[in-house]
This record gives structure tokens, sequence and C-alpha cells, in this order.
């Protein structure tokens, strides 16, 4: 076998066999295929996509090129949720110790953000002394110490993906349904998982523009996991404008908090409790929505929720002192308002749009290498559905660079329409796919 003859088979519409599968993975993780091989193989699935058989071994070829946790002696049900990534989308930070607050083991691996999508990860590092960098044995024991454990994925979990991810993202390959789905499937099948909620992403901020394609996204990791035995929930969730008011890092983590203490804009506390709900079903804590509805809220009423975060927080190194003092957060030098143009009301506030404006803040990266600022971010003052007068602010941008501010802000001035009429707003949640 060669890789240049998987290539050509690929290439040309052929179908990879499980063996021709997992030997290229296996070789390519191992450093015997080529990244310029790889890169031409990944654009012919592409292009020609694959079929049942194939996304199978590719998953389990991805799965099988590292270690597969086991968390066996964690006795609560355990279920992680992952989203496939968006603008404001700080849903894992309140959702994690809320659930957790209720009787669930949540093992939650995050990642970093990457072009106009942030990452748990780097929101979670604002707060001072956080660590998410875990072993594999710290990682099980802060699960069974607190219930709860939000980390990165570690180096030997899924190699392949770590290496295939950073390749795709060089080669304009990311935004394929199979390799997408393989690739989040493979890092949560690897968890040890009882259950699993996605939360797929629809909307100009989001990998998959509409809703059919984010349907098959669903229908695809659902399909995985039944393959599997994962009990998997899939809820489509709107994208076309940020999801709360805070976009940046240290900003996220402070609206996280104020949703912890039973605070929060709408939208954002609309999505973290449907998820929130999908969980506790899930986990058999709850028979029905209604009841899941009413022990998150009681997790947050009675505090055990935010007392949860503050636990999860000590025991990864980190300050539990931010949640009764924001301020402890890291705070840009400078903030500068954005005026509405003319009086009306907001329909338009792209996510993607504001998303880059804030990776050119320093919010987010170009390129995987880059660092991030974590004080800089963009407070949204006016969502759509909202009257504004002329000259009101509909979004002020916290900055430390004179220069980063000068490219971000025609970008988030191209976000913003103002209208005389204010139009219909489409429902947070747009569908559903279960096992
Ligand atoms: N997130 C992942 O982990 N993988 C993808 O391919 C896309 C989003």
């Amino acid at each position: 076998m060669t890789a240049v003859d998987l290539i050509e088979k690929k290439r040309d519409g052929g179908t990879l066999s499980e063996a021709e599968i997992g030997w290229l993975i296996k070789n390519y993780t191992s450093g015997s295929v080529t990244d310029y091989q790889m890169s031409a193989m990944l654009m012919a699935a592409f292009i020609r996509g694959f079929d049942e058989a194939e996304l199978f071994a590719w998953t389990e070829a991805m799965l099988h090129s590292g270690d597969v946790l086991d968390l066996s002696a964690v006795e609560m049900p355990k279920i992680d949720k992952h989203s496939t990534g968006g603008v404001g989308d700080k849903v894992s930070i309140p959702l994690a110790p809320m659930v957790a607050a209720c009787g669930i083991a949540v093992p939650m691996m995050s990642g970093r953000g990457l072009g106009h999508t942030g990452g748990t990860l780097d929101k979670l590092e604002t707060i001072p002394g956080f660590t998410t960098g875990l072993d594999p044995d710290t990682f099980a024991r802060i699960l069974s110490d607190t219930g709860l454990v939000l980390a990165g994925q570690s180096s030997t979990l899924v190699p392949a993906d770590r290496k295939l991810y950073a390749l795709r993202d060089a080669t304009g390959t990311v935004p394929s349904i199979p390799l997408i789905a393989s690739s989040i499937m493979s890092k949560k099948l690897a968890e040890d998982l009882d259950g699993l909620v996605l939360d797929i992403k629809v909307g100009e901020g989001a990998f998959m523009e509409n809703q059919d394609d984010a349907h098959e996204l669903a229908d695809t990791m659902v399909g995985i996991g039944r393959t599997y035995e994962l009990e998997v929930v899939a809820l489509l969730t709107l994208m076309d404008t940020p999801l709360g008011r805070e976009v940046g890092n240290a900003n996220e983590i402070a609206e996280s908090i104020a949703v912890l203490a039973g605070g929060g804009p709408d939208d954002l506390v609309e999505v973290t409790y449907a998820l929130g709900s999908e969980m506790l079903q899930l986990a058999k804590l709850a028979g029905d929505d209604e009841t899941a509805r009413g022990q998150l809220r009681a997790a947050i009423d009675s505090g055990s929720a935010m007392h949860k975060f503050a636990e999860v927080i000590e025991a990864q190194g980190g300050d539990p002192r931010v949640l009764d003092d924001p301020g402890l957060l890291p705070k840009a030098r400078y903030q500068e308002d954005l005026p509405a143009p003319s009086s009306g009301f907001v329909t338009v506030c792209d996510a993607l749009k504001v998303g880059l404006a804030a990776m050119r803040l320093g919010a987010g990266r170009e390129r995987k290498e880059d660092r991030i600022d974590p004080a800089v971010g963009i407070t949204i003052l006016a969502k759509p559905g909202d009257p504004v007068d002329a000259g009101q602010p509909l979004a002020r941008l916290s900055f430390n660079d004179e220069g980063r501010l000068a490219m971000a802000r025609p970008l988030l001035e191209q976000a913003f329409q103002v209208a005389a009429v204010p139009a219909a707003r489409p429902p947070m949640i747009l569908g559903e796919v279960r096992s």
C-alpha cells in the first residue's frame, strides 16, 4: 500500500477499505505519511465525501490513534456537551457547573479559538491561575472529586485529530461534514462517556450556514454514536448573531458568572437550559424537560451551581474570588463605542463580522500559533430587535492597541444594520436529532 495509490483512488471516486484507512491514519500519525500527501487526501475526501463504511473506518482509526480514557471509577453518569463553535458561545462555562451540581459527572474537553470562533480553554484561562493542561490521572482525579473537570485534550488522546485539524485549517478542508463529524466524535468517544449532547450551530457565524447542512451533520454524528452505543442528542441552535452580549475571553467569563448568579442575557440562558435539560434527561436524572429545568433552576437559586464552579476553579489552580469580584479578571486599558448611524431597530448584528472584529482586536487567533489578548473584546449593547436612537452606542470595543482598533472597527461597523421596521427573530432552537 502507498499513500499515492490511496490518494489516486479517492481522487477518482473510489471507496477506501477499512484496512486502507487504518493504514493511512496510523502512518500519518507516526509521520511516515507526509503532510503534503495527507493534504491531497483531505482535499480528495472533501470533494468526494465518504460513504458510511468509510466514515466509520475513519472515525475508528482516529479514535485508536492514541489512548482512550478509563473513567470507570466515576460512579455518576458521565455526560458531556460539545458545540460545533460560534461567536460569543460561552455556554459550556455556566452549563457544566449547573449540570454537575445536579449529579452529572462532566469530563469536559474543550478547544481553543481559531478564526472568528472563540474557544472555551482561552476563556477559562483568563481566570487567574486556572490551568487547562491536565495529565489523564489528574483529569480523572478532579472529575471524581468534584464531578466536573474543564480541560484541553491531552496530547495522547486522538493524536491523529490534533495533526489533521491543523492541516485541514491550513488547506481549506475544515467545513466537510464527514471530516467534522469524525473529528468531533472520535474525541468524544475517547472520553468514555455515557451520553453526549451536541450543540450544532447554524448561521452566518457557524461552520454550517444552513439548516439542511446542520441536519446532515447532526444525523452523521448521531449515527456514529449509535454505532458505538453512545446515546447522542443534537440540538440545532441559531448562530446568526453573537450569543449573549460579550465576545472575547475575560468578558465572556464575566457573562458566564452572571448566568450562574441567576442573570445573563435571555438567548444565552435559553440555550444553556435547553442543553442542560437534555443532559439531565440523558443521565436519567430527570424524566422530562420540565423536571430537568426545575433542577437546573434550583441549582442556580440555591447557589450550588456557583459553588460547583468555585470548587473546580480551585481544583484547577484558579482563584475562585473572581466569582464574587469579576473585576479580578484581566481588563483592557481603553474602550470606544460604536454609535448607531440612524434611529430605528437593529435588524442585523452579524456573528461572523463581530467574531472577525474581535479576532482583529486580539481576542482570537488568525493562525494556531498566535497569542491572544485575554482582556480585549466586544460588548454588544443593542441586539437585533432592540430600538435605538441615532448616536446611541450599538457596541463597545475594549482594546489595548490603537492599531488593532483601527483594523477591527470598520468590520464592526459593517456587522450592524439599523432599519425603520424591526425584523422577526427566528427561534434560538431550530431543531433536534436523537439516537
Ligand atoms: N471542531 C472539531 O473538533 N473538529 C472539526 O472538524 C470542527 C470543529
